[in-house]
Order: C-alpha cells, then structure tokens, then sequence
C-alpha cells in the first residue's frame, strides 16, 4: 500500500497537506450517488484508513469500515477512544488528518483533483452535511424557539422549503416521537427525554440518508432512557442508515446490524452483536463490557462540544 491521495484545505498552507494510505487512490471509490429508486434511502457509508490527530494527540489512527445502506451501527466503547470523533467526520465536523469518507460514493468535505483532496468550501459541506443527521448527548436545541420551530428551522434555511410546508412536516415528524401536543411549547419546558425526541424529530426533518448518534441517552435521568431508545428502535430498519454511539449494551444487542467496538482509536473487533457482545474475542472487549455491566464503565460527564446546528445551517441563507 503506498500512498496516493493528498487532502489541502482551501485556504491553508502545504502543511495541511496529508498522504492519503496506500493501495486506495480516490479513484477506488464508486464516483455515482445510488440513483435507482429501488434502493434504500439509507446511505452507504464507506470509512476508508481514517487518521485524525488533535495536534501531536493521535485519536483516530487508521479506521476502516463499511456501513450497509439502511443498516444500524453501534459504536461501543471506553471513554476517550475516539467514538465521537469519528462520527464527527462522517460528517465533517471535522477534517481528517488522512484517509477517505464517502457516503453513496461521494467523498464528504473534500473535492478530488487526481489523487488530490482539497477541503469543500461550507457552504458544499452544509449541503453534504444536510444528508447526514446529527443527534448529540445534550440535544442542543435552540432555546428560544418551540418543539415545531426547532424542527422546521433547518429545511427552511438549509433547504429553502416553505414555511407552511416545513411545520406540516414538523408536525408530522413531532408526531412520530410522540409528541404532537407539544409543537408550542419550549424546550426549558419539555423533560430531557422530551427535548431528545424533538432533537431526533429535527435530525428528520432534512430527510438524511444516514443518522449518526452521539450517545443520545447519556444526559438523560434513567427513567427517560427508554422513551428515546423506543423511538430509536422505531427508526430502525424504516431505510435511514443509522450509527450510534451507545453505552446501552442490551439495546444494541437488539437493534444493532453490527457492533463496532473500538478502544485507543482503532477497531478493536467488529460484527453481528451475537458475536462481539456475548463471544468477544479480544480481551479489550470483554474488560470493556465487563466494566459497563458492573457500572464502572460511566459515560463522560463533559458534554460533547457545542456544535450543531449553525453548522447545518448557512447563517446568510
Ligand atoms: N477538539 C479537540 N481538541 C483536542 N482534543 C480533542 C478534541 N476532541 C476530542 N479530543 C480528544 O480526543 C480523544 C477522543 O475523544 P472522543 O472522540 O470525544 O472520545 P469518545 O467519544 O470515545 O469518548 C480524547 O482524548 C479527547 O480529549
Ligand atoms: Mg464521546
């Protein structure tokens, strides 16, 4: 494998410039987005050797991972191994150091030029980012705007869809988290369960083709869990392709096609949930899953970072 690719940010220097690893030029990757209307909604994900380093800290270091369209993902493991960092570059919330993501074949936040990889514009990547949903820990709703606002907001100023059309899709979307009765009211006056849900009805609201979750019930007091996991249950298999980062071991048993455990920022194993959770075979996995069924394992008290939705959002639209 030699390399072949390398990624430029438009407006930076040479340094940003990576090697992208070897054997898989961009070119590998199909160039078409599926087009025939028999196929899922859901999004094909294709994670090709993605690094990704905060200055000399390394925290994703060669992933690699193909996620079937409408399929569902779960992403398990210990505090700080780079779980959310890899959701946040499936939807480039954050640039890679070096390596590939593409969903239905197209390359997310980088254009290619040969074997070059220059960084999208924003305003390219807000359009991408419109197809790739985010639902994070701590909901990050917008405070001063209603349940239906929240959900109407983003095809209005993303989109450009009419008012009137955004909030009957909102409603139709509240409705489907159940909670049709509270278009009006404010999030400081929806329980944390309630906020998460209108959060998940938002993420519908562009109608993406792949869901990412950043551990979506661990702000949430135990009694709420349940009422967001249900609706989680309910999206899944209905085409969106669905990635959550969970905690919940006994819920991605159920729901997951595949579980993804990764520790120090790689995968440690991966595969159907009947394997990874109840025949691990790597000892990392088990020490893992051992921790989380007694307790030890907590979820970080630290919020994720606040960036959410004035990045799916173009401010002058
Ligand atoms: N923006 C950032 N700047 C510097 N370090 C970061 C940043 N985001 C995450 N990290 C570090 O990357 C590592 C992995 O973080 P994260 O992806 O949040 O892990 P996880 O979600 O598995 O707990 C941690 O050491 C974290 O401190
Ligand atoms: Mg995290």
């Amino acid at each position: 494998m030699n390399l072949l690719t390398l990624l430029r940010r438009p407006d930076r220097d040479a340094r940003a410039q990576n090697r992208y690893p070897a054997g898989r030029s961009a070119d590998a990757a199909p160039d078409r987005a599926g087009t025939d209307p028999a196929s899922p909604r859901g999004g094909q994900v294709e994670i090709r050797g993605v690094h990704k380093s905060f200055g000399d800290l390394e925290v994703l270091r060669g992933i690699d991972l193909s996620i079937s369209p409408g399929s569902v993902t779960a992403i398990l493991g210990p505090s700080g191994s780079g779980k959310s960092t890899l959701l946040r570059t499936i939807n480039h919330l954050e640039p890679l150091t070096r390596g590939l993501i593409s969903v239905d074949g197209e390359v997310i936040g980088y254009r290619r030029d040969g074997d070059l990889l220059h960084e999208l514009h924003e305003r390219q990547v807000l359009r991408q980012r419109a197809a790739i949903g985010m639902v994070f820990q701590s909901f990050n709703l917008f405070a001063h705007m209603t349940a239906l606002a929240n959900v109407a907001e983003a095809p209005r100023r993303a989109l450009g869809v009419p008012r009137r059309e955004a909030e009957a899709r909102a409603r139709e979307l509240l409705d489907l988290v159940g909670l049709a009765e509270k278009a009006e009211v404010y999030p400081r006056q929806l329980s944390g369960g309630q906020q998460q849900r209108v959060a998940i009805a938002r993420a519908l609201a562009l109608d993406p083709k792949v869901l990412l979750f950043d551990e979506p019930t661990s702000a949430l007091d135990p009694e709420l869990v349940e009422e967001v996991l249900a609706v989680i249950r309910s999206l899944a298999r209905a085409g969106t392709t669905l990635v959550i980062v969970t905690h919940e071991v006994p819920f991605a048993r159920d729901i997951a096609d595949t579980v993804v455990f990764m520790d120090h920022g790689r995968i440690v194993e991966q595969g159907p949930p009947a394997e990874v959770l109840d025949h691990p075979r790597h000892e990392r996995t088990r020490a893992f899953l051992h921790r989380v069924r007694t307790g030890l394992e907590a979820s970080p008290s630290v919020p994720d970072a606040p960036t959410d939705l004035p990045h799916h959002l173009p401010e002058d639209h």
